[in-house]
């Protein structure tokens, strides 16, 4: 099944230059810390470092969701920890879509425990009408509409990660 394009590649290009520009001037000076959320924000988090000017280190948390593939228990398991310490660093957490918000609370919670300088979240998409919790969102890319969405890292049971663009799947 072709997805439906929402967000063409050149779209999403010029929408990570600003947000870039944004995090930049917002986020505390000084180094950063990103931390991409795994598997989802793998694409965007490599297009976003290479458009915030500003020394960063880059880290990686694996973490899987309990429920179905379209449904957030808000259980998350963390399945590859961070490979260095956050404390005292400035961490801006990288994820790919804030749904319900379960699992960027869920990851504040955790990450705010280890005592960073300060910790802020960027999600590429953000779907507010489906919000189940206030979770602060303070970076983000595009709002999309209650639809599932894939592409630019986001799957479908794994697939359709590759597509350039943002689509929508409709059966
Ligand atoms: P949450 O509901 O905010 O906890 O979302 C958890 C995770 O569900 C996200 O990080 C995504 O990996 C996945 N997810 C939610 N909505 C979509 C979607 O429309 N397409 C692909 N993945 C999604």
């Amino acid at each position: 099944m072709k997805p439906i394009e929402l967000f063409s590649a050149a779209t999403i290009a010029r929408r990570v230059t600003e947000l870039g520009k944004q995090i930049d001037a917002q986020m505390p000076p000084g180094p950063m810390t990103l931390v991409c959320v795994l598997k989802g924000a793998f694409v965007f988090m490599a297009d976003l470092v290479r458009a915030i000017p500003r020394q960063m280190t880059c880290d990686f948390l694996g973490v899987r969701s309990y429920g179905d593939a379209t449904l957030s228990s808000g259980v998350v398991e963390i399945t590859s920890d961070l490979g260095t310490t956050i404390t005292d660093r400035n961490v801006l957490l990288v994820e790919d879509i804030a749904d319900t918000g379960l699992t960027l609370r869920y990851l504040l919670d955790v990450l705010s425990a280890r005592g960073p300088a300060s910790l802020r979240t960027c999600a590429l998409l953000s779907k507010p009408s489906r919000r189940a919790i206030d979770v602060p969102v303070d970076f983000v890319g595009f709002e999309v509409p209650d639809e599932f969405v894939v592409g630019y890292g986001l799957d479908a049971g794994q697939l359709y990660r590759n597509l350039p663009y943002i689509g929508v799947l409709r059966s």
